[in-house]
């Protein structure tokens, strides 16, 4: 960690330096998935969900920059290559041959209710360490990742 004129103890900075960098790969991760959906996704849905699963992007994209800076704004260092998420996304990998736009609404949809799971937990870890700050990041995204399900979620429940 750097020194910092910041007055959280550096022990603690430490601690949600570790679990701000967990959440960024998962939100890499994350963002690069819907990419992967928004420009492989085909079928009569195709215009829809091609902007769709852009918007995800856009919205997982703002995150990851905002989760990043937390990062190094406790004098930590943000964990942003390609090659160290691919060591540390605790999401599943992203399926790479599928193309039916309910498949990548349902691949999509299980990672992003995962990654949303992982930040409910991170919001409570980054409050019981008593960092209001985080625990405000991490409920912003929170919101935005049951919003987004939202929007994926309502092309699969047409049925009950
Ligand atoms: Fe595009």
């Amino acid at each position: 960690m750097y020194t910092t004129r910041n007055d959280l103890p550096a022990k603690l900075r430490g601690k949600l330096e570790k679990l701000l960098n967990a959440c960024l790969a998962d939100a890499l991760d994350l963002e690069a998935a819907s990419k992967q959906a928004h420009w492989n996704v085909k079928g009569p849905h195709f215009i829809a969900l091609h902007e769709l699963f852009d918007q995800v992007h856009s919205s997982v994209e703002q995150h990851v920059d905002t989760i990043a800076e937390r990062i190094t704004a406790l004098g930590g260092t943000a964990h942003g290559t390609v090659q160290a998420v691919a060591g540390s996304s605790s999401l599943q990998p992203y399926p790479q041959h599928i193309s039916d736009g309910v498949e990548h609404l349902q691949a999509l949809s299980d990672r992003l209710a995962d990654f949303g799971r992982k930040i409910r937990a991170a919001i409570r870890a980054s409050d019981q360490l008593g960092d209001a700050d985080t625990a405000d990041l991490f409920t912003g995204v929170s919101r935005d990742t049951d919003k987004y399900l939202w929007f994926l979620e309502a092309h699969l429940q047409s049925k009950r």
